[in-house]
């Protein structure tokens, strides 16, 4: 792990309040337009200079996501939001935290549908919650931050903000109004489309995953409600929050497994300044409400120019 970990970690709202009062005052100081840099100092110079990026997807099952992502250039006062779909095992994902633990000042970790996945033939694999509870265990071994830790205050430029990793899966919302929940498998197979977490992606010990994505939001919800309303958030889920922003024309009958209805809102609702998510394999930035929203995947390997680098796929955030 790097030996800079300078994150405010925001243990309870009250602790929110202050410390965004603390930020405010030292950010005023440090964006005086007419202050000397020899007035701002090495610290200020490292805050000012601090990036918040996001990628997901990366998929490191894939040789080639795995190698190149090896060439990654050291981000020593960045942090980075990891939006899902790392891998399907704990081993895919420790072996890309200790190599991002290098390159980046602090890590932050959502679960993808992929992480979810049972693929280990063995009865007594975890599945479901159990699964789940690994891989976040993996991560805050790693001192990575998952949606079951404290959120992290952002005090970089473009801050202060909250940053709320989320997991809330789908519930099979997305789906056309005249479809019933239960026909969503025939529906998306009449034009193909099929999703393998019905094979791989259990609920247990929730009666189903819309069962687990209920959950999922009544604790989240509770959680994001209690933060100061005008602090702003970076909302970070793997799954969109929008129906809207489902853009997928090769397999349009596959956004039943993209999100819930459920969040349509809450980039409102829980004052928003970006929203991060990727699972789409679609890259785009998109805008609600004045409000960004952004997906970071980087996908397959042909989804992107390996020319390029994984480099160039990293999106920035804040200040943005
Ligand atoms: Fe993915
Ligand atoms: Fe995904």
């Amino acid at each position: 792990m790097p030996a800079q970990r300078a994150t405010t970690i925001l243990p309870t709202p009250r602790a929110v309040w202050e410390a965004d009062h603390r930020v405010i005052l030292r950010l005023d100081t440090l964006f005086q337009p007419d202050s000397a840099p020899s007035q701002i100092g090495r610290g200020g110079a490292k805050i000012m200079r601090m990036k918040l990026y996001a990628i997901s997807d990366l998929h490191v099952a894939h040789a080639t996501n795995r190698d190149q992502l090896l060439r990654l250039r050291p981000h020593p006062e960045d942090w980075l939001i990891l939006a899902g779909d790392v891998g399907e095992r704990p081993e895919q994902l420790a072996c890309v935290l200790e190599t991002l633990n290098t390159r980046f000042a602090r890590l932050i970790w959502v679960p993808g549908n992929h992480e979810l996945w049972t693929v280990d033939r063995d009865p007594a694999a975890p599945r479901g919650e159990a699964k789940y509870r690994q891989m976040v265990g993996v991560a805050r071994d790693h001192g990575v931050l998952t949606p079951e830790d404290d959120y992290p205050l952002w005090t970089g430029p473009g801050g202060p903000c909250v940053i709320t990793p989320l997991f809330l899966l789908y519930d099979y919302s997305f789906r056309p109004d005249d479809v019933a929940e239960a026909d969503v498998a025939a529906w998306a197979a009449e034009e193909r489309a099929a999703c393998a977490d019905e094979i791989y992606l259990s609920p247990e010990p929730h009666e189903s995953r819309a069962a687990w994505c209920r959950a999922r939001l009544a604790v989240t919800e509770a959680r994001l409600s209690a933060l100061p309303p005008d602090l702003p958030t970076v909302l970070v889920n793997h799954f969109p929050l929008r129906r809207d922003l489902v853009r997928i024309p090769r397999i349009p009958r596959f956004a039943p497994w993209c999100g819930t209805r459920a969040t349509e809102d809450w980039h409102r609702r829980f004052n928003a300044h970006v929203v991060v998510s990727g699972h789409l394999h679609v890259r785009r930035t998109d805008w609600r409400d004045g409000v960004r929203f952004e997906e970071v995947s980087l996908g397959s390997p042909r989804q992107w120019d390996h020319a390029r680098g994984v480099e160039a796929y990293l999106r920035e955030i804040l200040p943005g």
